[in-house]
Parts: C-alpha cells; sequence; structure tokens
C-alpha cells in the first residue's frame, strides 16, 4: 500500500495553544487523527512525525527513501533558514509538498522566504488544519497521476 510521510517541524507540537490567533486551537493530536481518517478514505498509508530538531527532521527524510512514496512537510520556521532540509528532501528525489497552517505570504517579509518551496511540487498555506487533508489528497492524486 502507498504510503506517505507526514513531517512536522519546530513548534508545531504546541499547536493547540501557541498563538491560538494565528494557529488555531486545534492540536497535532487531532490533527494526526485527520490525516489517519483521510488517508483510510484515500486507502494509502501514513506516517505522522514531529521533531523540533533539524537533524531528527533530516534522519526521517532519509528514512523516508524506499518506505514512503512522497512527503508532506511542515518544516515550521525551518522552511524559512534550512538550506539542510531543501538539500535532504532533493537528495532523496521523493515529492514533497510544503504545508503551512497559516498564509505565510501574508506575514512576516521574513516568512515569504522557503527553502522548501524549491524542492517541492507545490505548496499549501492558509487554510489551517484543513491543509493536511488537503495535502494528503494533492499527494495521493500526484502518486496516481505519475504510475
Ligand atoms: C508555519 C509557518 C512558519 O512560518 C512558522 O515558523 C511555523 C508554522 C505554519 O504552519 O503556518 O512554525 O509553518
Amino acid at each position: 500500500m502507498t504510503s506517505i510521510l507526514v513531517l512536522n517541524g519546530p513548534n508545531i507540537n504546541l499547536l493547540g495553544t501557541r498563538q491560538p490567533e494565528v494557529y488555531g486551537t486545534t492540536t497535532l493530536a487531532q490533527i494526526e487523527e485527520s490525516c489517519h481518517q483521510t488517508a483510510a478514505e484515500l486507502g494509502c498509508e501514513i506516517a505522522f512525525r514531529q521533531s523540533n530538531h533539524e537533524g531528527t527532521m533530516i534522519d526521517e527524510i532519509h528514512a523516508a527513501r524506499g518506505v514512503h512514496a512522497g512527503i508532506v512537510l511542515n518544516a515550521g520556521a525551518y522552511t524559512h533558514t534550512s538550506i539542510a532540509l531543501m538539500d535532504a528532501i532533493a537528495s532523496v528525489e521523493l515529492p514533497a509538498i510544503e504545508l503551512h497552517l497559516s498564509n505565510v505570504h501574508a506575514r512576516e517579509p521574513f516568512r515569504h522566504v522557503s527553502y522548501i518551496s524549491k524542492v517541492s511540487i507545490g505548496i499549501i498555506c492558509g487554510f489551517g488544519p484543513a491543509g493536511y487533508p488537503l495535502a494528503l489528497r494533492a499527494m495521493a492524486d500526484h502518486l496516481g497521476a505519475a504510475v
């Protein structure tokens, strides 16, 4: 069965209480549950991960090769800073979708820069927690179209 890695970066574990005016009140556990429901509808598997550490995220991306068919990545603030995460995505040659809860382009200028965009097949941002199921559907559609 096709498997998709959903990888979350720093501070995403605090969803529910973190700046609710920006990120809402849905917890990461609730988002994970919605991803499992969507995966069941799509007939695919997911692995749902979160780390506050850049190196751990890179290790997760490396380990995805040969295991997962694609990566949905909310890299948090590393989106705007991490050449290493960009290189990791490029190195494993798996399709990646960049995901953000907030509309980063409507926020501070430093959030308008994304290293992840350069190695992503597409970007979903600004739809809050609903972006996760949207990204999974987009990835499943992309993978279906690819075979
Ligand atoms: C975020 C947007 C980033 O700019 C921010 O650093 C985050 C969360 C989002 O999901 O909206 O941590 O990735």
